[in-house]
């Protein structure tokens, strides 16, 4: 029965999002299937009638759906314990910190418009539904905070296997051409214009060894909620090759000049907020905040720091941190930031389990593991894993961020393995194929936080916020 529904709502939603004109009728289809789904699966489980549709009050924001949540037409279809996912989620970890590593040290390029293959492949945690065109057509969009540029896979796209946006019946969509300002005023790998004119602003992009994406450069309407970005400029993916095939579009939250909140400053004033539920929450969802409406009023913030080689990265100041009482001896050189060398500490929604530079993860793990009981044993990229049977002595993590103090609640600091048995503590050192001078905060230690990026004032607030 499970599998079922899932089957029907994916082909539902190819069929009417590649094929149907009326985005009411498919939306109402969507809604409609999601909600069979739910109650097939949830009979009983939940009071709330509905916690995978969009009908929430105005001030909650837009949902945010785990890929892996039932809410999400990209979920595996048999679920797994939540344990074993984050486990396969944090295993593609290290493409992901490899490719904010090679952002980070490619200092000619200051803005790449449209992702690479490496930072769009496996990438993709939470979604966000959104329209593009006129009328909308549903797009699942991946929240991506590290990448300016949006992109979405366009209908005609060989090699695509998703979803697609089909330009053609939209009457809002444009292709940029190479003489757009868009186009020309930014240095974008492999972009395809050999002269500067009225031929499409277009891109191949390679990513890993084996394949690469062909994208044009173009605007349309963007709606997310009931808000309308006129003119919103993203990748239309025209073709993908390869075996590594990014289903999803992306959303680029990043600070450059291509991304969202660059793209919508009268709109937003450079301001959004997420609260990313817990990965535990199977069918809930967290909420995306965009603009100044319905932002938490007292929230303690820390100041951005502004790399101008990597103007999409959100660094924020990690002056130290604290196990328990004690403050973990780090050579201030693994915290600073160096906007040459591109170290220091960044958020980032993308990456799932925290990564600390390899010194300052072992100096944490080992003042860790002097305040925790043992033995100690491994489990995927986690390193100190314990008898659950320990967890309840288990030590406190505090980051200290400039003027911010976050005091890691405990579902942000431990992670259970499938069997119950072992609890781990879910941070890690940058993998050992990636000479990574960053600090990477991800987004299982910001489950059940609000995260508020103001790009205007440079300024990152944290709340607490139970957001399942
Ligand atoms: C797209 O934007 C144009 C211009 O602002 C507007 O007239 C049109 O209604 C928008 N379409 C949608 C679907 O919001
Ligand atoms: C879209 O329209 C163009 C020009 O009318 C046509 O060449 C192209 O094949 C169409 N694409 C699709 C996917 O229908
Ligand atoms: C991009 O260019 C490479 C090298 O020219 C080519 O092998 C590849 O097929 C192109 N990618 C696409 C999607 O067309
Ligand atoms: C662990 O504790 C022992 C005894 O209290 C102490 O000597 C040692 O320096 C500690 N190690 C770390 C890494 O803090
Ligand atoms: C980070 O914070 C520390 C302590 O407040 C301060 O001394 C340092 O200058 C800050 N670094 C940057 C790059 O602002």
């Amino acid at each position: 029965m499970h599998a079922h529904f899932i089957k029907i709502l994916i082909s539902k939603n190819k069929l009417t999002i590649t094929n149907h004109p009326s985005p009411i009728i498919m939306d109402l289809l969507t809604t409609f299937f999601f909600y069979a789904l739910l109650v097939t699966t949830t009979k009983g489980a939940h009071n709330n009638p509905s916690p995978c549709s969009e009908s929430k009050p105005d001030t909650s924001g837009l949902s945010i759906i785990h890929i892996e949540s039932q809410c999400s037409p990209f979920s595996t279809q048999k679920p797994d314990p939540w344990a074993t996912t984050v486990l396969k989620m944090a295993s593609k970890d290290s493409e992901r910190v490899s490719f904010l590593d090679s952002l980070i040290k490619e200092q000619k390029t200051t803005s790449a418009p449209i992702a690479s293959g490496q930072q769009v492949l496996n990438i993709g945690n939470y979604l966000v539904r959104a329209t593009v065109g006129t009328p909308g057509q549903l797009m699942f969009m991946v929240l991506d905070t590290s990448l300016d540029a949006g992109w979405v896979p366009c209908s005609g796209c060989l090699g695509c296997s998703s979803t697609m946006f089909s330009p053609n019946t939209s009457s809002t969509y444009g292709p940029m051409d190479c003489d757009s300002a868009q186009c020309s005023a930014t240095t974008v790998r492999g972009l395809m214009c050999t002269s500067s004119g009225p031929e499409a602003c277009q891109f191949n992009q390679s990513y890993g060894g084996d394949s690469s994406f062909v994208a044009t450069l173009s605007h349309d309407n963007l709606s997310l909620g009931k808000d309308n970005i006129p003119n919103y400029a993203f990748g239309c993916v025209n073709a993908v090759s390869g075996s590594n095939i990014p289903p999803q579009g992306l959303l680029g939250l990043g600070r450059g000049s291509l991304s969202l909140m660059a793209q919508s400053t009268s709109l937003y004033n450079g301001l959004f907020s997420y609260c990313l539920p817990s990965y535990k929450s199977y069918y809930f969802s967290g909420s995306l905040k965009l603009g100044p409406i319905g932002q938490p009023r007292n929230i303690r913030t820390t100041p951005l720091l502004h790399n101008p080689h990597r103007p999409s990265l959100y660094y924020i100041n990690l002056t130290g941190i604290t196990v328990g009482r004690v403050q973990v001896p780090i050579p201030q050189e693994f915290l600073s930031f160096d906007p040459n060398t591109g170290a220091g500490t960044i958020i980032d929604s993308g990456t799932v389990i925290t990564r600390f530079v390899q010194p300052v993860y072992n100096s944490i793990r080992d003042e860790y593991r002097n305040q925790t009981q043992g033995p100690f044993s491994s489990l995927g990229a986690f390193d100190t894993c314990f008898s659950v049977t320990h967890e309840k002595v288990a030590p406190t993590i505090t980051l200290h961020f400039q003027d911010l103090d976050l005091k890691l609640p405990l579902e942000n600091t431990l992670i259970h393995s499938s069997s119950g048995n072992l609890a781990c503590l879910a941070m890690a050192s940058a993998p050992s194929n990636v000479n990574s001078v960053l600090n990477i905060i991800a987004s299982l230690q910001q489950q059940n936080l609000r995260i508020m990026f103001d790009t205007v004032n440079s300024r990152l607030g944290i709340a607490r916020e139970l957001c399942n």
